[in-house]
């Protein structure tokens, strides 16, 4: 996984709790934390990390990374703006598989970012499909919350199918404009 994935991650702990709650969970997972922006780094690391925060919080896996991706995201659109400045999370959304992500990996050929289909259904929902052998459909969910907070939009998030799995079926739908989004979640 790319470093910036760790930096953001690191960004959402601080935001959350502390700078020293993550030099905490470096400590417990046993790793050092020397992340640049474009070096790649084991997967192994980001799990070893929600592992720590999981045994340092009470919280469940999921949930866990699933805040840290809602709160990862503004460390995204601040490093990125050029990607971000869509008119609704909705357009916001469709880009990412054709605009953000092919970005990305001019930015960072070794990347592997993650494939999304889009489907409009009937009731006004947008269906996105998650493809990953990396199964961080959750973590997409997150970032995804986090998108939509960035355009004043609370989302609604059902997972259609494939929680945990390599393809993840989500409908999202817009609660609320407002000027904050925020969601029940783990902090
Ligand atoms: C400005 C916006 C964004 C930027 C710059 C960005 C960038 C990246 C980068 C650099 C990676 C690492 C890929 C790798 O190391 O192989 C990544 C992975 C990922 N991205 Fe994005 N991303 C953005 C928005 C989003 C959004 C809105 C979603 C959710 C719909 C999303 C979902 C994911 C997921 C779930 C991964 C983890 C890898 C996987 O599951 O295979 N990203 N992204």
């Amino acid at each position: 996984m790319k470093g910036v994935i760790f930096n953001a991650v690191e960004d959402a702990v601080t935001t959350l709790y502390s700078a020293d709650t993550w030099d905490d969970l470096l400590d417990e997972a046993g790793l050092t934390g020397d992340y640049t922006s474009l070096g790649s780094y084991d997967d192994g690391d980001l799990f070893l990390l929600v592992g720590a925060a999981c045994k340092a919080t009470g919280h469940q896996p999921e949930a866990l990374i699933r805040t840290l991706g809602e709160y990862a995201f503004p460390h995204l659109a601040s490093r990125y703006p050029e990607l971000v400045d869509g008119a609704s999370t909705f357009e916001f959304l469709r880009a990412v598989n054709d605009i953000i992500h092919p970005e990305v990996l001019k930015l960072h050929p070794d990347a592997k970012p993650p494939e999304f289909e889009f489907e409009d259904r009937p009731d006004g929902a947008l269906r996105m499909t998650y493809t990953s052998a990396r199964k961080l459909g959750v973590l997409a969910e997150g970032l995804i919350h986090g998108a939509g907070s960035q355009f004043g939009e609370t989302l609604d998030i059902e997972v259609v199918s494939g929680s945990g799995e390599e393809v993840t079926v989500f409908d999202i739908r817009v609660v609320e404009a407002a000027a904050t989004g925020t969601t029940e979640q783990a902090a």
